[in-house]
């Protein structure tokens, strides 16, 4: 048994900056913004939480499946900008939805996270435990950017996006996740990092850092590594891939990752322009995006592919299977 995606759902925040709004409070422009990342606009959110886009991406899929939020054994929620430590945003959009009968957990693993959860929830059904599964990427990450660095805050957006999975004998074909714990730094959000028993400090909450340069080499390297692992491992052709769909960091990392493939960028769809780097949103939006403009049909092959925070990397080669 493996996963079949049977719905899908994205939601993004309606509040639009665009690089120009962004020009006004730090020395920034369209142009440096648009050149170096593809970037136009980006959704924030102004009174919603993690948990609320998730909970609307989440209706939005089981709608699309068909599947009532009951019949849901198990709900992963991937997000690097919960909340609150806890409950998780997956609890929290169990009772939202109305999931009672499943086990809800979060995830962290950054920009790779929708990829994780799909991989965890595959493990699930291929040992025959679980049969429905909710996964989410989730994010507001306004709410950890340094809003007077310009060096990040030109980056980032806030979205979810949903799939529904189905145990079934076609789906996913095969996957790879991998990490790397000693580029920590190279992106990093510490957050109440130290205890206070003893100083009777209260906790700072911290920003986002980035290293952008390391990261910019790291996802260059590991995404077409991951692709090229999965396509020798399961005998396929780059003629067999409809579709590279790669976490929206930036553009250039699309564009570098295709040229070291050798793949055109028509195989390469992108949202990064309207929504910036959602980071564990991105991947699911994406799809949303493409399912609503009819890009993918049943028995396509896509490969999806993501990296972030940890480091992390993960990439999942899978037959489309939505509207069979
Ligand atoms: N507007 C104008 N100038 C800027 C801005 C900005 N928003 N940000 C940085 N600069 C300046 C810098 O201060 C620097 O000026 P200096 O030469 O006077 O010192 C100059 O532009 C070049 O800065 P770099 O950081 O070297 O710019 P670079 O060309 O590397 O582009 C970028 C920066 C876009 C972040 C690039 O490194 C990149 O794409 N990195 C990948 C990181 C990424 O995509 N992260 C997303 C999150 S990771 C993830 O999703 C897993």
């Amino acid at each position: 048994m493996t996963a079949r995606i049977i719905g899908i759902g994205a939601y993004a925040p309606e509040t639009i900056v665009t690089n120009e709004d962004l020009s006004k409070i730090v020395e920034t422009s369209d142009e440096w913004i648009r050149s170096r990342t593809g970037i136009r606009e980006r959704r924030i959110s102004t009174q919603e939480g993690t948990s609320d886009l998730a909970a609307k991406a989440a209706r939005k899929a089981l709608a699309n499946a068909g599947v009532r939020p009951e019949e849901l054994d198990i709900i992963i929620l991937g997000t690097s900008s919960p909340d609150c430590n806890y409950p998780s945003d997956a609890c929290t959009v169990q009772a939202a939805i109305g999931a009672v009968n499943a086990v809800a957990f979060d995830i962290s693993a950054a920009c790779a996270g929708f990829i994780f959860a799909l991989n965890i929830v595959q493990g699930f059904f291929a040992a025959g435990i679980y049969k429905t599964a909710l996964i989410i990427g989730a994010e507001t990450l306004s709410k950890v950017t340094d809003w007077s660095d310009r060096g990040t805050c030109v980056l980032f957006g806030d979205g979810a996006g949903a799939a529904v999975l189905q145990a079934a004998e076609t789906g996913v074909i095969d996957m790879t996740m991998g990490s790397d714990g000693t580029k920590g730094s190279a992106l990093a959000c510490t957050s109440r990092t130290l205890g206070n028993f003893l100083t009777g400090t209260k906790p700072e909450l911290g920003f986002m850092t980035m290293d952008g340069r390391e990261v910019f080499s790291f996802a260059v390297r590991k995404i077409p590594e991951s692709v090229e692992y999965l396509l020798e491992k399961t005998g396929t052709s780059r003629e067999e891939i409809k579709y590279y769909v790669l976490h929206q960091a930036n553009e250039r990392i699309v564009e570098a990752a295709a040229r070291r493939l050798k793949e055109p960028m028509s195989k390469f769809p992108m949202t990064i322009g309207k929504y910036g780097n959602t980071s564990t949103a991105s991947i699911p939006l994406l799809l949303d995006d493409m399912v609503r403009q009819d890009m993918l049909k049943p028995g396509d092959k896509i490969l999806l592919s993501g990296f972030g925070a940890g480091m992390t990397w993960g990439a999942v080669l899978m037959e489309w299977t939505l509207g069979a």
